[in-house]
């Protein structure tokens, strides 16, 4: 997905040809309750939130948790699972979001980790529209059911973690703040006038969709009705022909187009919106709280431009690491980040955790298999080489 920035990178190397991710891929009731039963289903339009969560802080050792939003399984589970591994298990939890149906059992996945990990009740995610910060909240709604969890990451299926656990889940609980990209890109138009006053335009933010937040703000972002409302009204996605041909493989990997959006023209291009792009950094900045936040990703994405003409923003598109891409050196490269310009708000992001500089990135997308396998390989994690990592694989 298009972003008004990205840390410079280039891995204008040739690729080799992209190495195939593995296939695999009653109870009788008397009348009056029935009814009361069916009017509560009837209104209600989501899953019921997680239950509040208790008053007093936790006591003993946070959780991280780690937010797989899927599309159906995780093809990098075998990375995950050597990270993990090397993990404390009472220091971390995983949740995932999946299609609805796809269950992570020992058949689609050889990580303990993963087994039965999804959400009961997902939803059908559409690309680009509202049903995705709806998944991403039932993740947070999830994870916030257990009280250890003080940290919650939000992953793609495509995303590699760079350093070993002990790292990763120093790196979090050090941070008071909640790690949100967040701008202001005047360039953009995907801003709806109708979106006020819940979203006056001053208050209008965009960011990545790769964020972390702290329990009370993980709580706040679950707790919002508001802002989820204005934007299930008014930020939908318009998909115009160049985004398909950007997304080829969407339609395959079980996104949902609107069809008849696709044939609405440029017409209604104006508002184009792609909600998971803007709704989190929009709710900090309607509350007030952006001081709460660093405004910088944890996820590296590298945006490739090359064939493409740089002024048109909408047609970038994320480039995947292949095996090549994704020895020591090309890691290390992102490990070694330790700004972001901003440049359409003319800012440094100079990267911080509670006052202390430090690199920008914990994780990076998107890999294939072999950009994993080849992360694997070479210990970047901290992990051994042996054959054992795999045995479940
Ligand atoms: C942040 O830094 C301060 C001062 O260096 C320290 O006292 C505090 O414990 C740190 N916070 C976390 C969450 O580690
Ligand atoms: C960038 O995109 C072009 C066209 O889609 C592709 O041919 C090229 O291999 C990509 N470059 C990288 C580094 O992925
Ligand atoms: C984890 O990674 C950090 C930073 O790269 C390193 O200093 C540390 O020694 C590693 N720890 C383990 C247990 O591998």
């Amino acid at each position: 997905m298009p972003a008004a920035k990205r840390p410079s990178a280039s891995w204008a190397l040739a690729l080799p040809p992209g190495r195939r991710a593995r296939a695999r891929l009653c109870l009788r009731l008397a009348t009056p309750l029935a009814f009361l039963l069916l009017l509560a289903a009837f209104l209600r339009t989501q899953p019921p939130p997680a239950a509040p969560p208790p008053a007093k802080p936790f006591a003993g050792p946070g959780k991280v948790a780690f937010l797989f939003l899927a599309r159906a399984g995780l093809p990098l589970d075998f990375l995950w699972d050597a990270f993990l591994r090397n993990g404390d298990e009472r220091r971390f939890s995983v949740y995932v979001h999946s299609a609805p149906g796809f269950v992570l059992d020992r058949a689609t996945t050889g990580s303990r980790y993963f087994h039965g990990r999804q959400l009961a009740r997902p939803v059908k995610v559409a690309w680009g529209e509202p049903t995705m910060v709806e998944a991403e909240k039932m993740l947070f709604a999830a994870a916030l059911e257990d009280p250890a969890n003080q940290r919650f990451v939000l992953l793609s299926d495509s995303c590699v973690p760079l350093y070993n656990f002990t790292y990763t889940y120093t790196y979090l609980m050090s941070s008071p703040k909640s790690i949100v990209d967040s701008f202001v890109d005047k360039t953009e138009k995907r801003y709806n006038p109708n979106m006020s006053p819940v979203i006056p335009k001053d208050k209008w933010r965009k960011g990545s969709q790769w964020i972390m937040l702290i329990r009370k703000h993980a709580e706040l972002v679950v707790d919002d009705k508001h802002v989820l409302k204005v934007f299930r009204k008014h930020c939908k996605m318009i998909v115009t022909k160049a985004l398909l041909e950007q997304k080829p493989n969407a339609r395959r990997l079980g996104f949902v187009f609107r069809r008849k959006q696709i044939l609405k023209g440029v017409a209604e291009k104006e508002h184009d919106c792609i909600p998971d792009e803007h709704y989190v950094q929009t709710i900090f900045s309607t509350k007030g709280l952006e001081a709460e936040i660093e405004k910088r990703t944890l996820t590296y994405t590298s945006w490739n431009q090359s064939t493409l003409d740089p002024k048109d923003k909408m047609t970038w598109h994320p480039t995947t690491f292949e095996y090549d891409t994704s020895s020591p050196e090309h890691i290390n490269a992102i490990k070694s980040i330790d700004h972001v310009n901003y440049e359409v708000e003319h800012r440094t992001e100079w990267c911080q955790c509670n006052g202390t500089s430090v690199p920008c990135f914990l994780f990076a997308r998107k890999f294939s298999y072999g950009g994993a396998m080849h992360i694997l390989e070479d210990g970047s994690l901290g992990l051994q080489k042996s054959a054992q990592l795999l045995v479940n694989f």
